[in-house]
Order: structure tokens, then sequence, then C-alpha cells
């Protein structure tokens, strides 16, 4: 194909035409960043243009931005924008849980051990009011519905785990994980992170009560984004105290704002991270959002897993050992693979010098290909791990 001037001798992907060229580069690292597709740095140009002719900023925008983020979040996810909170992180959602839960002393929240470190410290900081973390140490990669049950005391509160592990690749079974919490009446909190994106969720087919992701790897935002969904019942009973300014003009002006009556009308919107109207954020994230949604996100899911087929059966023919599952229901879009150490580290050095991109976490590699990738990059991540073996 012919991009920018340059012949590159890539298999056209789904959407490969709507991303840069990576600098000639494989990308398969979504799971550490999703790179921006063209309609967001477009939108991020936009931002930056404004803020260099402030005369550009309309007022009305500090509305606008935030509205039509929500909208695609509440799209992607099944739910109603006004139960969409938005945030800088993933972390934003489980800190506003942790510190707005109204806990007792004695109470118990159940962790995964081997979990990525973001889903560990907002609850573990909680020492101090009582509540205690107790971890479920799974015997594959991820918690099953038994093993959770089995691990619940009368004490258990909640119940925090990622929809997919960052270093293994596992994903849970949510309609059995959920169903446990339901069962029980303990907080089901799920990190969505490196599912959301690559894989479906609506949030209809699921007990939850909380749901939180960041936006700048599958979701291909910029960093520093994020949003959380909590089920309207736990929101409302959160002793979070935000009074922010901006979200008190909803629905109102900037031309006029010295009316101080306290709104208890704002939903989720009250939740939101200061400076809502992120602009040089938001509007490319919300870009990315509806550039997935167009695509489909049920086709990227098919796509994704397509990828990760072809990805396992090429890695079978390698001497690297993969630690990923291989069966449809609990595998991801995160493939990791194993092998002596200095083995490791040696295909590290010639995947980058090949001019592929993956990451090593936990002394192991990480592939993670995304929509915009296609078998031609897997053909090269393969062809220098078998130059590591010769
Ligand atoms: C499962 C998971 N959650 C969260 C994060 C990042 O957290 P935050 O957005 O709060 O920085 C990562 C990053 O790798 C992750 O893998």
């Amino acid at each position: 194909m012919i991009q920018n001037g340059m012949t590159y001798g890539r298999e056209e992907s789904f959407a490969m035409s709507d991303f840069g060229l990576f600098g000639g580069r494989s990308w398969l690292n979504a799971a550490h960043q999703g790179p921006l597709p063209n309609v967001a740095i477009e939108a991020a140009r936009k931002a930056i243009e404004q803020k260099a002719s402030p005369n550009l900023i309309s007022d009305d925008s500090f509305f606008s931005v935030p509205h039509r983020l929500r909208e695609a979040l509440a799209n992607l996810i099944g739910a109603s924008p006004e139960d969409i909170i938005l945030g800088n992180s993933a972390t934003y959602g489980l800190d506003l849980l942790a510190n707005g839960i109204r806990w007792s002393a004695g109470d118990e929240v159940l962790l995964v051990d081997g979990d990525f470190p973001a889903d560990v410290f907002p609850w573990l900081v909680l020492k101090a009011r009582g509540v205690s973390v107790r971890f479920i140490k799974p015997a594959s990669g991820v918690v099953t519905a038994e093993e959770l049950r089995g691990k619940m005391s009368p004490r258990t509160r909640l119940f925090c785990t990622s929809w997919v592990n960052s270093f293994n690749g596992h994903a849970i079974d949510l309609q059995a994980v959920s169903n446990v919490c339901r069962h029980t009446g303990v907080y089901f909190v799920l990190n969505a992170s490196q599912g959301l994106g690559a894989k479906c969720l609506n949030m209809t087919d699921f007990s939850m009560s909380a749901l939180t992701c960041c936006g700048y790897k599958w979701l291909c935002g910029p960093y520093g984004t994020g949003f959380c969904w909590i089920a309207p019942d736990l929101r409302e009973s959160l002793q979070v105290n935000h009074g922010y300014w901006l979200a008190m003009q909803e629905g109102g002006s900037l031309a006029h704002m010295r009316d101080y009556s306290l709104r208890s009308d704002l939903h989720a919107r009250s939740f939101d991270i200061f400076c809502t109207a992120n602009f040089l954020n938001f509007m490319p994230w919300t870009a990315s959002i509806e550039h997935i949604l167009a695509k489909g996100t049920k086709r990227i899911e098919e796509y994704d897993d397509e990828l990760i087929s072809y990805l396992i059966a090429e890695l079978r023919r390698t001497n690297f050992q993969v630690v990923s599952p291989e069966d449809r229901a609990s595998r991801s879009a995160i493939v990791v693979v194993t092998a002596h150490e200095r083995q490791v580290n040696r295909a590290a050095a010639v995947l980058a010098d090949s001019g592929v991109d993956i990451a090593v976490r936990e002394g192991n590699l990480r592939f993670s290909p995304h929509f915009y990738n296609s078998r031609w990059d897997i053909d090269r991540a393969i062809d220098a791990l078998f130059k590591v073996q010769r």
C-alpha cells in the first residue's frame, strides 16, 4: 500500500488506513498504549489550534465536550450517559469507591493475587479505617466462580478484579463471577482496562456494582483518560463530597454562574474529575471512541480474535511457551509467552531490532495486537522469534 508517499509492504488490516504508520514498526503493544487513530489526531489538532487562539474556545464547548464523550462511552458499554463518570485513569473510579463506600471496621475486600497493582493499592490504604484486604490465589491464571465463593466470608464487602489479567491474558468468566457476587450481596468491581475496546461488553448482560477503565490502551485515547460506571444506588450512597463549580452550571451557561445553590440532580456528573472539559485529552478520546463505534465493536472483537488465533497457532511452531489460555472463552487480545530468561531477553532485543514492539512484563513477552494490525505484523514477530532459536 502507499501512504504518505511511502510504499509499505504490509497486508491491509481491518483498520490500518485509519491509523498512522507507526514509523514503519509493528505495534503489538496495545496493552501498554493504544495509538491515536487519524480522526483523533485531527481532533487533538483542533484542540491545540483552539488553545493557540483561545477566541476559538466557545463557552458552549465546556459543556458539549464532556457531553459528547459521555454519550460515546455510554454507547460503548450499553449504559445511560447519566451514569458515566469521566475520569483520568482506571484508578480514578477505584479511588472514588475506596474512599466513598461507608466501610465498617472489620470489613474485608477480596482481590486477586497476581492482578495489576492498580486494582490493589486503592484498597490497601483502607487499613487505617479497619478494612482488611485478602487475596485469592487462582489455581490457573484467573479466579473462578468456585474459588471466589470458597474465599468469601461474612465480612466480605467487595471483590475487585481485572476483566483481563495484564500479565497472563486470562479473561475472567464475567457471568459466573458476577453471579456469585450478586447472590452473596458482595460488591463486584470490574477493571475493564485490558478488555474493553478489544472485547464487547454490555452492562445490561451482567450484574455489576462498578466498572472502571482507562482510556489509553484498547480504547486508543490519550494518556490521562479513563471513566467509570457505578450502579446508581451504590453511587448515591458514596460519601464523596465533590463540589465542583463547573458541574453546577450544567444546563446553564457561563454568562451567569453565581447561583450558589447546591444541585442534587447531577447524577454521575457530580463525580467527574475536575476540569471535565479537558479539551486536549477529551476531544481526541471522543474521536477514538466514536471511531471504534463506527467500525463496530463486535467486528473489532472478531477481527482481534482472528489475529489471536493466528498468533497462537504461529507461536506453537516456535519453542516459546504460550502462558495465556488458548480457548476462546478465557483468552483475550493479550498473548503472553515465556522461555528461559536469557532467551526472553534476547527475543525482546531481536523483536525490537526487527521493528516489532511488544512488552516484557514479569519476565515474559507480552503481545497485544489490535484492529490496526494484520497477519503481516504477526509474521514479522514470528520471524524474529525464529531468529532467536537459531
Ligand atoms: C489492568 C490495568 N488496570 C489499570 C492500568 C493503569 O491504571 P491507571 O489508568 O489507573 O494508571 C493498567 C495499565 O497497564 C492495567 O493493565
